[in-house]
């Protein structure tokens, strides 16, 4: 999907944005666009980053940073999405950073999610993967189980080959459930109680609403009303 599109979703996330708002700082390349636009409007906000890449954007772009434990509660957090259904339960984690994002959605009153028209499916995690988080030491067991189970699981690697690690130092397992998941937050709790397992990138029940970027930079909402 075109880098319009992205914008337009980034720059209608920054909208709901006000001065003196703590926020949750999403990751990727909409969420990019929702830092820039932030920071065009010079709004005196503090954001606690969901990610090492964002943290670094922030400083970058002279956005305060806020740690997870110097605030109660998050005004609203604002994040990308992989993969998201009509309900708003999104998949997340293709950046690696869903434990941090599952953390920070969790801290807020509102969590918006901003994406490309084309990340709205009818199913999750048919096509685009779901991504795990694991400890290392449990990698090859939970592998295991999630395969007894029924997935199609792979682990992600960087380009160079090696293993990626996360920004907590853990592993990411790719699982797919071909034709899609029937119940995805029967899912999300059945894979985060396999011991080992730090987060599944099963986003359920967070988001209030979704903004939707068109490769026309227009911008559709899909919330609980639509
Ligand atoms: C990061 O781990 C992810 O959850 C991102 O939010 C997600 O991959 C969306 O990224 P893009 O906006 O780059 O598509």
């Amino acid at each position: 999907m075109s880098d319009a599109a992205k914008r337009a979703a980034g720059r209608a996330g920054a909208e709901l944005v006000d001065s003196g708002m703590r926020l949750g700082l999403g990751s990727g390349s909409t969420v990019e666009h929702l830092l820039l636009a932030i920071a065009e409007r010079k709004l005196d906000v503090a954001g606690v980053p969901t990610s090492t890449a964002t943290a670094a954007r922030c400083r970058e772009l002279g956005i305060e940073l806020l740690e997870p434990d110097e605030v109660d509660r998050l005004d609203l957090a604002i994040d990308g999405a992989d993969e998201l259904d009509r309900q708003l339960t999104a998949t997340k984690g293709g950046g690696a950073a869903l434990l941090r994002e599952k953390v920070v959605a969790n801290m807020a009153d509102r969590f918006v999610l901003i994406a490309t028209e084309d990340k709205l499916v009818d199913r999750l995690a048919d096509t685009f993967p779901l991504p795990v988080e694991v400890v290392p030491f449990a990698v090859g067991p939970v592998g295991r189980e999630l395969t007894a189970r029924g997935f199609e699981v792979s682990r992600r690697r960087v380009a160079g080959g090696e293993p990626l690690v996360t920004d907590n130092h853990n592993a990411i397992l790719d699982v797919r459930w071909p034709g899609g998941l029937d119940d995805p937050a029967v899912t999300d709790v059945a894979i985060s109680l396999i011991p080992g397992v730090m987060c599944c990138g099963l986003f359920v029940g967070f988001a209030e609403q979704a903004l939707l970027g068109r490769a026309v930079g227009e911008v559709t909402r899909v919330g609980p009303s639509t």
